[in-house]
């Protein structure tokens, strides 16, 4: 379903959220071209990160970042632009911050991440993935008439 919607799952994580950067990160994805088409404020529980990163359970850094992912409030948006899961990962660039600097100076990750852990943004990888995480939070959202009814506030 998310393949035929172009929809992508994106996060603003906990340290971009608590340094104040959660609408300016939204301006930025709508002047891209970028449609929000549902957005949830919350603060993930350990179980919640841990299903969330279930594929990551095992990695050396899955404590760390179920521990970070927890450690304030997320901000959780479904966003809708043709080529919509592979133009967010090109926007926030390269996973590691410091890499982001590097390669993508203005990229998402680049301007608002601090190191390897707190990289500012999440989005899905592919669009099983975006259909996933799209559930996870949005468990009952109709997604035609979603993105219908924000290209309609839009005009
Ligand atoms: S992997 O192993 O290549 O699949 O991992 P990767 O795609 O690079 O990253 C998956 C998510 O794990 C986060 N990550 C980390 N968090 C904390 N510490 C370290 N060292 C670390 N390395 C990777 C990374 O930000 C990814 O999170 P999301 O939310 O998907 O961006």
């Amino acid at each position: 379903m998310a393949e035929e919607m172009d929809c992508t799952l994106a996060m603003i994580k906990p340290d971009a959220v608590a340094a104040g950067k959660a609408s300016e990160i939204q301006q930025l994805a709508e002047m891209h071209g970028f449609l929000i088409i549902a957005k949830r404020q919350l603060q993930l529980t350990t179980r919640l990160a841990e299903d969330f990163y279930a594929e990551h359970k095992g990695k050396a850094f899955f404590n760390g970042l179920v521990e970070f992912m927890t450690s304030g409030p997320i901000v959780a948006l479904v966003l809708s632009k043709a080529g919509a899961i592979r133009a967010w990962r090109e926007l926030m660039g390269p996973t590691n911050v410091f890499d982001a600097r590097l390669k993508a100076p203005k990229s998402l990750r680049a301007l608002y991440g601090s190191d390897g852990t707190r990289n500012a943004t999440h989005g899905s990888d592919y669009p099983q993935s975006a259909a996933r995480e799209i559930k996870f939070y949005f468990p009952n959202l109709q997604l035609a008439s979603a993105a219908e009814d924000a290209a309609t506030a839009q005009e």
